[in-house]
């Protein structure tokens, strides 16, 4: 399974995948990452691990990048890799309809909730403060509609009385890097299938 791998921070969970194909845990390729920022630390994670990465973060001009001017220069990068699956992680830009339809191979996404509850951004501090007893973190497929798509898999906690924001951002993402490097395993045995018409046209029920 050749996968490319789309990010805008850290990337840890970039980080996990890398570890994982380096001890011939998951059988798959990394073909390329793209940062949309550059200063990712994501782009010295994938520079160490000698794996393709385009940065496009800023045009010539040195303004930001218009989502549209991204997107076509992503689309490009993305052909030329080749892969059969799609990861955002950590990618923090909304891509557009067209963009996600146009896609030859299908997208997955890492969200820091237990979708469909606490679609979007601030998940951590909204869940603390609506008193959620139970977090966690989904992957699902991306479509059109932000966070939206058919949910693949999910991990979750239970919220202790004393967590904060910041606390349930580390226990999420200690749970986030189970999950994804689990779900692409899944996807690459076959165990989970995304080539599934009805999956990828899912509309969401609740
Ligand atoms: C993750 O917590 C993800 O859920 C959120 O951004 C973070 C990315 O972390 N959307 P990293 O870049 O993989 O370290």
């Amino acid at each position: 399974l050749r996968v490319a791998v789309l990010v805008s921070g850290s990337g840890s969970n970039l980080q996990v995948l890398i570890d994982a194909v380096q001890a011939g845990t998951l059988p798959v390729e990394i073909v390329g990452v793209i940062s949309n920022r550059d200063d990712a630390y994501a782009i010295t994670r994938a520079k160490d691990a000698s794996i393709p990465v385009a940065v496009l973060s800023h045009a010539a001009s040195g303004k930001r990048m218009g989502i549209k001017t991204f997107e076509t220069h992503a689309s490009a990068q993305i052909a030329t890799w080749q892969p059969d699956l799609i990861v955002l992680a950590g990618f923090m830009r909304v891509l557009s309809a067209e963009f996600i339809d146009n896609m030859s191979a299908p997208m997955i996404n890492l969200h820091p909730s237990l979708l469909p509850a606490y679609k979007g951004l601030v998940t951590h501090q909204r869940v603390i403060q609506a008193g959620e007893r139970q977090h966690g973190c989904s992957i699902h497929v991306v479509t059109a509609e932000l966070d939206a798509g058919a949910v693949l898999t999910q991990a979750l906690l239970e919220i202790n009385p004393k967590d904060t924001a910041d606390s349930l951002q580390t226990r999420v993402q200690t749970l986030e890097h189970q999950l994804l490097p689990w779900t692409i395993l899944l996807i690459s045995k076959g165990v989970l299938s995304l080539n599934n018409e009805q999956l990828s046209n899912q509309k969401p029920t609740y």
